[in-house]
């Protein structure tokens, strides 16, 4: 995990308040790896398969883990826009699976979502045709009801769309190396090293929160970093944990690209927020070769604040970096501008639609574990019953309202401009295309319909903490 030397430093800034105390078995320093690069940008076809895993986390006992084509998570998915990719998936094991492309723009009937459940022993061959600007994506299972346990065990990759061009942006693109996928997700595991996830009432309810970070599936691991500008492709795969990152010394992280792809410019950030689905880009220079500290607050994110539940407060190490100058340097200069397109959609006649994030908090709630404590405009999620349908090719102005906690909102097959929140301008981070937000309170969203989608293969939008998506804060819709 750290080095006495980093432990000082974490100890010296923030006062030495772990409050996610990683487990202290193996305390080696082991160099943080990446997932395999699975390149289809020349072949234009890949394969995934769900799979049965065993895992060692952390020097204990292995655990029983879930992954696609690996024991734990995915390959990274390298795709071209403008071009088709023949996609195969194949599910090994005894439950129904899904891999749904989680901000890819493709149309309902290939999104991957609850409708497009594979069987055991079967496989689905979608075609997913790229239109859609470079940007950092990724997928994971999306089977009603299991998608917080399947996620949980591993069942998730990252996507890189791309269209070649990142060496003419001057933009860091040395996979592993100046270009860094990074997968953040906490987890729980017992004495022996297993992980366990017991959704209990309390997780079932404000979502499950681990004591443990992982960085790729890895505990306690450190980044080596070349002596240049590193690019981080952050991607919050976690069930319900919302990050608060900044560094350690306090450098700024300068944000390239949000969920939907590159902003016009890069913004100097001291810290980021980065929900559950979210994904971030950031350069971060390490030209004067000092190490650092990705670092987090503790958000606890309760329905009932200090009653039931996680308090929050306190810091805690997401990953260390660490200079190694044997690295390949590429880039030793901050882009000044690049090619993203920030949106800026004329919402003034465009249709208003309300959605209201609901969690029922009575009695009854604390006594039945039925599908009904979540929903949205009070009506739980059914598989069966389409919530509303829109044009496809509109714009819709949506007014999306959260109860008693933060709920990250997600919408499938689209990607929408956050027009305020709480009445103010959004926050930096939230300027660019989105398809998952933060709401904390009322967020105001532009809606742009580009895919179609039909009855039977519609789009979802739900809260992406799992736990509530899996107890019915979801909906689904169609475009046509
Ligand atoms: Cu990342 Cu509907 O999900
Ligand atoms: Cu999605
Ligand atoms: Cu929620």
């Amino acid at each position: 995990m750290l080095n006495r030397r980093q432990a000082l430093l974490c100890g010296a800034s923030f006062g030495a308040v772990a409050a996610l105390p990683v487990q202290l078995a193996a305390q080696t320093r082991e160099h943080l790896t990446y997932p395999p690069l699975l390149d289809a940008t020349r072949s234009q076809r890949f394969r995934l398969r769900a799979q049965a895993g065993k895992t060692r986390f952390n020097g204990g006992a292995t655990t029983d883990t879930l992954g696609y084509n690996q024991d734990y998570l995915g390959p990274t998915l390298r795709l071209m826009t403008g071009a088709d990719t023949q996609a195969e998936v194949e599910n090994q094991l005894r439950a129904p699976v899904s891999a749904h492309w989680h901000g890819l723009l493709v149309p309902g009937d290939v999104d991957g979502g609850p409708h497009q459940a594979i069987a055991p022993g079967q496989s689905w061959r979608p075609v997913l045709s790229l239109d859609q600007p470079p940007a950092t994506a990724w997928y994971h299972s999306h089977v009603h009801g299991t998608t917080a346990e399947q996620v949980m065990f591993g069942l998730a990759g990252v996507l890189h769309v791309t269209d070649g061009q990142d060496d003419r942006r001057g933009l860091p693109s040395a996979y592993g190396i100046d270009d860094l996928t990074l997968v953040l997700q906490d987890r729980q595991f017992n004495r022996r090293g297993r992980m366990t996830y017991n959704s209990g009432m309390h997780d079932a309810m404000n979502g499950f929160l681990g004591d443990t970070m992982l960085v790729n599936g890895q505990v306690g691991a450190t980044a080596a970093v070349p002596k240049g500008i590193v690019r981080c492709r952050l991607v919050n795969g976690s069930n319900a944990r919302i990050y608060r990152l900044s560094l350690s010394d306090n450098r700024p992280m300068h944000l390239i690209a949000t969920d939907g792809g590159y902003l016009d410019r890069p913004i100097a950030l001291s810290g980021l927020t980065l929900a559950p689905g979210e994904r971030a880009e950031v350069l971060i220079e390490f030209l004067d070769g000092i190490d650092c500290s990705l670092v987090s607050d503790n958000i606890a994110n309760s329905a009932m604040g200090g009653m039931m539940g996680g308090r929050s407060g306190g810091q805690f190490v997401v990953l260390p970096f660490a200079v190694d100058t044997t690295l390949p340097a590429r880039i030793s200069g901050l882009p000044e501008s690049l090619d993203g397109v920030l949106p800026i959609l004329d919402f003034a006649d465009a249709p208003l639609r309300r959605f209201s994030l609901d969690m029922s908090m009575g009695m009854g709630m604390m006594m039945t574990r039925a599908n009904r404590q979540f929903s949205i405009n009070d009506v739980a999620f059914d598989e069966t019953a389409l919530n509303f349908s829109v044009a496809l090719n509109s714009l819709e102005r949506w007014v999306v309202q959260g109860d008693l906690m933060m709920h990250p909102f997600h919408v499938h097959g689209v990607r929408f401009q956050v027009l305020s929140e709480n009445g103010q301008q959004p926050r930096p981070e939230n300027r660019g295309w989105k398809d998952t937000v933060l709401v904390n309170g009322q967020s105001e969203l532009a809606v742009r319909f580009e895919k179609q989608a039909s009855r039977s293969a519609p789009y979802m939008y739900h809260c992406h903490i799992l736990e509530h998506e899996d107890g019915g804060m979801m909906g689904q819709f169609s475009v046509s």
